[in-house]
């Protein structure tokens, strides 16, 4: 194949594949890592003195579980009450930008696909 037609053919499909390619996920706080969205601020005030964003961030859970994961800030790392409303808020927050996921992993194989068990059963 000749160069010209070569290169023609890899830029179009880089601009396919571009094209195609997922669009950016919800904007995020250059220095924290969180979603510049409704009440981050909130967030970035209250939570990230003792620890990275990123322990916020990496972790998802229904508002319920970040209940319990404020609450243990407060009983067990030793966190200052919150106002309550801005602990609703924060919920809201956390609830919506880091909510519970589907589980990431693939469907298990069926049984017919999987090899034979080479071990005794115990
Ligand atoms: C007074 C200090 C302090 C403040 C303020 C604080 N945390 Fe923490 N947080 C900790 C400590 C200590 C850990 C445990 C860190 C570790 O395991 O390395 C932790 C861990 C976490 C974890 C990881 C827990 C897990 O189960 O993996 C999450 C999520 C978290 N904090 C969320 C928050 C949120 C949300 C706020 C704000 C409402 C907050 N933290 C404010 C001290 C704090």
């Amino acid at each position: 194949m000749q160069l010209p037609r070569l290169t023609g053919l890899i830029c179009a499909t880089a601009l396919l594949a571009l094209a195609q390619a997922p669009r950016a996920a919800e904007e995020t706080d250059r220095v924290t890592g969180l979603t510049l969205e409704g009440d981050w601020q909130l967030v970035q005030a209250n939570c990230t003195e003792c620890h990275s964003a990123l322990l916020i961030t990496q972790n998802a859970g229904s508002r319920g579980i970040w209940q319990i994961r404020i609450a243990t800030m407060r009983n067990t790392h030793g966190m200052d009450e919150l106002d309550a409303d801005i602990e609703a808020r924060i919920l809201d927050y956390l609830a919506e930008h880091y909510g519970q996921r589907q589980a990431s992993r693939r469907a298990p194989l069926p049984t017919h696909l999987l090899p034979d068990n080479p071990y005794p059963p115990l």
